[in-house]
């Protein structure tokens, strides 16, 4: 039963029900209609109330019936509101919880909306690259002003009852038991006549509407670039004010229709199913028990250490931080400091608030200050002997039942587990920098990992506002072996002739956040260095550029040496084009014997694009990453992949994965290549012939 129906006291009572947000889909909106029209039919009923289960009114539309039959079949949500809007008996929607996107416009097809306080109610819809379909943009302006609802809809954010209050968009907010004060409510209707006051009847009124059209749509402009739907957002609250209700949600409806078709909604949608996907693991059920987490212990105070510390201390829990010296204590724990005294200066934080944060951190010395954590994170040097040496210290001083985490890069996480006798209690979780800002967390699953640390770490991360992705023991695991073939790729092109200026333009312009020069620059030139002195040894048959080396041996680690594949000037962090690079590169051709060529903006982007999707194929097939779609969530929350082309993944299937693998083939006949890069792996051609997508079973 999606919808429950009661009536008490000549009030119908109907009570959304369909866990866990009361989605509208199909089966929700028929089971809406029958309860109303058994409130019709009913002659003791008086005024109808309709409110919802699971602590929520409703999360919206079903978003998954997008572009399906079932989305258009009866009643739609355009069908309801019609229904309630003809309805002779009033009807009032009780917002109890959380009212987003369709639940709101159904709200707005009710005679009166009232909430609790400080409920969320809002039109998310711009977030998937659509716009509120079912008359929110001709409804909401009518009762909210023009104003707050344009605010609402271009944003996509919610607002609390009280704000929506104020504005005129709820006659009232119930204080007090919500239900006895809804049913108060809905008595006073009927004593005043129960009258039906409808929403598209209110007449609006905006001086200088031109003008203000024309402002909101330069502001949106400036910050919705590659982004289809704020635009078309100020236009059908444009035409709410200026065509009459039935021509307004008439192109209300074409332009939503129209944003429905972009592949910038579709990469939205995806990128939102993506993130919710990720949190599933295929083989650790929901029902899983997980570990007390209260609290946390960070070894090491460096770079990461200080970072990771701040995302705990930020969600309110208490942590350790540990060090070999008082001096490397000290240091890290004035950074975090300075970070959170800067959040103040900004206007972000209280002082207040800062202090809070410093207090729940105790920096120790000491081994035996942590016997108490229940989850301990290492964030030492990236060198297996180091890492020995701690995880053998951890074993002896961590209680029982505790998570031993690593945040290593690139070493073997199933051997850091066999430093201690309890791998089945290790995990990787592996953070990005600035460890505090950056949303994505790799979490590394050991092969003796036990499901309930790995539940554990996966609801942990959902606290600090983390998302998690659980890859595989691999070199790199999912995000860096893949950026390695990235960056091979780029360096190949340099030797072939294009420069660093044009790959990073041109990847940038792709929509990438930043080339991958510029990217290299500011993490560090010898960190990839390092990688490939380890695999010219380990992997002789592996086809390097060395220009990058050259550059390094010339002691250009990039931002942090003043210079890197740019040239940069103190205290400013732009990159200059550098005539020593150009002068390294021109010997480098030379000393290969390389024939230069022009290479086009296209072909770049083609190759560095491809080169991930190819590694990512291979990362698929073995296993090492669940699923195509949690690859693009680690490529758009942690490497700057363009939302708006959905990741890696996304993107090739948008192309086409046999178009993908045939340029992949004309990339492997240029005579400079590498022909055993561009071998396209298995699942990659599997799926280029069969035509299905990467996660089609
Ligand atoms: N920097 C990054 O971008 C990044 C990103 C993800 C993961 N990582 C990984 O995080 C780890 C730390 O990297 P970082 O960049 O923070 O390094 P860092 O050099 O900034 O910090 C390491 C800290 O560990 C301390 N330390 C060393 N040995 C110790 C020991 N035995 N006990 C306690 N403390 C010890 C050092 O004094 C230093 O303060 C590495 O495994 C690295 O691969 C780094």
């Amino acid at each position: 039963m999606t919808a429950r129906y009661q009536a008490q006291d000549n009030i119908a009572i109907i009570t959304i029900d369909n866990p866990p947000i009361n989605s509208m889909g199909l089966a929700t909106r028929q089971g809406l209609e029958a309860a109303l029209a058994t409130a019709a039919v009913d002659a003791s009923v008086r005024a109808i109330v309709i409110t919802g289960a699971n602590g929520v009114l409703t999360g919206g539309a079903d978003i998954r019936e997008f572009g399906s039959p079932v989305a258009m079949q009866s009643p739609t949500l355009h069908d309801l509101i019609r229904t309630l809007e003809a309805s002779t008996k009033p009807v009032i929607s009780a917002i109890n919880g959380v009212c987003m996107g369709g639940g709101t416009e159904i709200s707005l097809g009710c005679h009166y909306r009232v909430a609790a306080p400080g409920v969320m109610i809002g039109l998310p819809e711009v977030k998937i690259g659509i716009l509120p379909g079912a008359g929110g943009t001709q409804r909401l302006p009518r009762v909210a002003g023009v104003e707050l609802a344009l605010d609402m809809i271009v944003s996509g954010d919610a607002v609390k009852s009280e704000v929506l209050a104020r504005a005129g968009g709820l006659n009232k907010v119930i204080e007090g038991d919500f239900m006895p004060g809804v049913l108060a409510f809905a008595k006073q209707v009927i004593a005043d006549g129960a009258k039906l006051p409808r929403v598209r009847d209110i007449k609006i009124s905006l001086p200088g509407a031109a003008t203000f059209f024309a402002e909101a749509r330069a502001k949106v402009a400036a910050t919705s670039k590659h982004f289809p739907a704020p635009l078309k957002c100020v236009d059908a609250v444009e035409a709410a004010v200026q065509l009459e209700i039935d021509e307004g949600l008439a192109r209300e409806f074409e332009l939503f229709s129209e944003l429905v078709a972009t592949p910038e909604s579709a990469a939205l949608r995806h990128a939102f199913f993506a993130e919710r996907a990720a949190s599933k693991i295929s083989d650790v059920p929901e029902a899983t028990p997980v570990r007390a987490i209260k609290t946390v212990a960070v070894i090491g105070a460096g770079t990461m250490g200080g970072g990771i510390s701040m995302n705990f201390l930020n969600a309110g829990l208490p942590v350790t931080i540990l060090e070999t010296k008082q001096e490397a204590l000290d240091r890290g724990v004035a950074t975090i400091r300075k970070n959170y005294e800067n959040t103040v200066k900004r206007g972000k934080l209280t002082q207040e608030k800062c202090e809070q944060r410093m207090a729940l951190l105790k920096p120790t010395l000491n081994f035996a200050d942590l016997k108490d954590a229940d989850l301990v994170i290492e964030a030492v040097f990236e060198d297996i002997n180091v890492k020995e040496q701690v995880f053998k210290k951890l074993d002896e001083s961590m209680k029982p039942g505790a998570i031993l985490a690593s945040n290593t890069s690139t070493l073997d996480l199933n051997r850091i587990a066999n430093f201690t006798k309890r791998p089945q209690d290790v995990v990787g979780l592996h953070f990005f920098s600035p460890a505090n800002v950056m949303r994505l967390l790799e979490v590394v699953r050991g092969a003796a990992t036990s499901t309930d640390v790995l539940a554990t770490v996966m609801r942990l991360a959902k606290k600090i506002k983390k998302v998690a992705v659980v890859s595989g023991v691999c070199d790199g695991f999912i995000g860096n072996r893949m950026i390695e073939q990235y960056s091979r790729q780029a360096m190949f092109m340099l030797d072939e002739g294009a420069s660093v200026e044009q790959i990073d333009g041109a990847i940038e312009a792709f929509g990438f956040a930043m080339g991958p020069f510029r990217m290299g620059d500011l993490a560090g030139n010898d960190i990839g260095w390092h990688i490939r002195q380890r695999r010219y040894v380990e992997r002789p048959e592996l086809v390097y550029s060395k220009a990058g080396d050259r550059l390094c041996e010339l002691g250009r680690f990039g931002q942090k040496t003043g210079a890197g594949w740019y040239d940069y000037k103190p205290g400013d962090r732009k990159a200059h084009p550098s005539p020593i690079v150009t002068d390294v590169l021109r010997d480098y051709r030379l000393a290969i014997g390389t024939t230069v060529r022009q290479i086009t903006d296209e072909e770049i982007c083609q190759r560095l694009v491809y080169a991930l999707v190819n590694e990512a194929a291979h990362i698929l097939e073995e296993g090492i990453a669940q699923r195509a779609s949690d690859i693009d969530v680690i490529y758009l929350t942690g490497y700057g992949f363009p939302l708006w082309r959905g990741g890696p993944m996304h993107y090739a299937e948008s192309v086409g994965l046999d178009k993908v693998v045939a340029s992949m083939r004309g990339f492997a006949s240029n005579p400079q290549a590498d022909p055993a890069f561009w071998k396209p792996a298995s699942l990659l051609e599997a799926r280029a012939i069969s035509g299905k997508g990467f996660d089609a079973k």
